[in-house]
């Protein structure tokens, strides 16, 4: 498979020289000391934007390696070992070899946590309503009507893998602290730098080998496919929990899970499928002992919450990747009720315990006394969990409407979203300075451009001005409070793909990377713009 490798390959970007660069550093924009209520808009048609954006920086930096390095070290080893003739390809004498390892790949049935009799047991039940296909984008659905449907793993996914499933409280200890600190986020399941830096590759069918305090978070996502990938390939990644309240020996906890499928096996290429994000809550013993509540979901409130990504053959030699994004109604973990004693009970592991209906579980969480004073609610302790995988999201975003409201409040401006690029200070700087941020899907957009009535009228012409300077996949756009767009720039011209407008990028030379340079120049630009 030489799919992304080709792919980054033609999409090898235009690279400035140092020298070009140093020439032209004397001429720097002048900010406007004026404040000005601009308004700076992402408006993008994927749903996990950052991971979608973390994408396309793995191509950008990655085009000017060799092949070989695009692979991980210890894959180029293990090649080199069983390529016994040295000629860079495995024969099938070669192949033979391994063939027998295949058969022995570790499934997801295979990770087994025993339920003693002395364990308090727990059913979770999963729910599960398949993608919904008229929410995927028009634009790419010619292209699966190629001889093999890469989405036909998709289309026969309409049922959870594990419709319910027993586990004893102790299993879920993985969720707990090492140290109780009521608000205070932890890393779970956490990402090496290599991890967050190289990303991980896309051509694999089957998830690594879990250690054994992270079992049970495979368990739980094996529920919906048998295929999870507890640690997704592009940042954000990972778990992370955090403990909201305190009742007696009992903590609640509520958790940020970013985890993906890969929903095919040959001959099928790869198809990556990739919930915006996972989010739950658990009330446990501090011991693990009992397990009173546990809820895992996919939020569903964004009309968008699946990114998706695959290879297809389209004709022509190499196969090209497709990106779309969808919605799903419902992925949702819930378990039935409490944990219940398997001795007194005298239940045994294999037996499911019958739901408690949702007034009871209500009843049953109030009854808990509420014993902290740094008591959060529900909104801020998933706000907690949102800046501990985005540090940058320091800055509030704001809905469409709102920002508009907010910047005609604050007199300042408007920032919006792009990653790497938005960790850069003078970037921050800036936005906090002179933007009021937001961002929308295009969803989102056209949702506020169908609302014609007098209250919303003004809303709706703001929100058409800016669908209408939009373009796939990314677009950021600069805004007046009257709507006009005074500046615009593409995610694919920001990360330079095939971009013509390099005019500016001898601009600015502080040794900040081509990207943020460009973000740096189209801020600037649009304050000097403004009237
Ligand atoms: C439950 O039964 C097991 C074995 O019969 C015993 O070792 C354990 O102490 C009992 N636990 C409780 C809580 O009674
Ligand atoms: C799927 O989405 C479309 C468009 O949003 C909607 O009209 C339709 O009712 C949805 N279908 C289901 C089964 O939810
Ligand atoms: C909660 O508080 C009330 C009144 O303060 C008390 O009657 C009740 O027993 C407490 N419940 C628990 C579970 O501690
Ligand atoms: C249209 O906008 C008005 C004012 O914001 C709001 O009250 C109304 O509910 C909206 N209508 C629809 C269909 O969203």
């Amino acid at each position: 498979m030489n799919d992304l490798r080709q792919r980054r390959k033609e999409d090898r970007p235009f690279e400035p020289t140092e020298q070009q660069a140093r020439a032209s550093k004397t001429s720097t924009f002048h900010i406007s000391a004026r404040y000005v209520l601009i308004f700076s808009l992402i408006l993008i048609s994927s749903v996990v934007l950052f991971t979608f954006l973390n994408k396309f920086q793995f191509y950008f930096n990655n085009e000017n390696t060799f092949d070989e390095q695009y692979y991980p070290s210890e894959i180029i080893h293990l090649f080199r070992k069983y390529d016994r003739n040295y000629d860079g390809h495995l024969s099938l004498d070669e192949f033979e070899a391994l063939a027998s390892q295949f058969n022995t790949k570790k499934q997801s049935t295979d990770y087994i946590q025993p339920i003693l009799g002395s364990d308090q047991l727990v059913t979770i039940n999963a729910f599960f309503q398949p993608l919904n296909y008229s929410t995927m984008s028009q634009s790419v659905r010619h292209a699966y009507l190629g001889n093999l449907d890469e989405l036909h793993s998709l289309k026969l996914w309409t049922q959870p893998f594990i419709p319910r499933l027993n586990f004893a409280a102790r299993h879920f200890k993985s969720f707990l602290p090492k140290q109780i600190e009521i608000g205070k986020p932890y890393w779970i399941i956490e990402a090496t730098k290599q991890q967050r830096e190289e990303h991980i590759s896309a051509n694999r069918y089957y998830p690594p080998d879990v250690e054994d305090d992270q079992v049970i978070f495979h368990r739980l996502l094996s529920m919906f496919h048998v295929r999870p990938f507890i640690l997704s390939r592009f940042p954000p990644q990972g778990t992370a929990a955090v403990v909201r309240a305190r009742y007696g020996p009992f903590l609640d906890i509520y958790f940020r899970i970013h985890a993906e499928y890969q929903l095919n096996t040959p001959p099928y290429h790869p198809f990556w499928y990739t919930p915006g994000q996972l989010q739950g809550r658990l009330v446990i013993r501090e011991d693990a002992s009992e397990l009173t509540y546990f809820h895992m979901y996919l939020p569903t409130e964004k009309r968008l919450n699946i990114d998706m990504e695959w290879l297809t053959n389209v004709g022509g030699s190499a196969p090209s990747m497709e990106v779309d994004i969808g919605y799903m109604p419902q992925m949702e973990l819930r378990s039935a009720a409490p944990s219940i004693d398997m001795n007194e009970t005298k239940t045994s592991p294999e037996h499911f315990v019958s739901a408690v209906t949702d007034e009871m579980y209500e009843k049953l969480l109030n009854s808990f006394n509420w014993t902290t004073e740094e008591f959060l609610d529900e909104k801020s302790t998933y706000d907690l969990l949102e800046r501990f995988f985005y540090p940058f999201k320091e800055v509030p975003y704001y809905e469409y409407r709102r920002a508009f409201k907010k910047a005609e409040e604050t007199n300042k401006l408007i920032h919006a979203i792009i990653l790497w690029v938005l960790e850069s200070s003078a970037v921050l700087h800036l936005l906090r300075e002179h933007f009021v941020s937001t961002w929308a899907l295009v969803v989102d957009l056209k949702a506020i451009i169908s609302n014609q009535t007098n209250e919303a009228i003004q809303d709706s012409q703001r929100a058409k001005q800016a669908l209408d300077n939009y373009a796939f996949p990314v677009e950021s756009i600069i805004q007046q409070p009257d709507g006009t767009v005074i500046a615009k720039i593409n995610a694919n011209d920001l990360l330079n793909f095939e971009s013509t407008s390099e005019q500016f990028l001898n601009i600015i030379s502080d040794g900040t990377d081509l990207p943020t340079k460009r973000y740096i120049h189209f801020l600037e630009q649009a304050i000097n713009r403004q009237n």
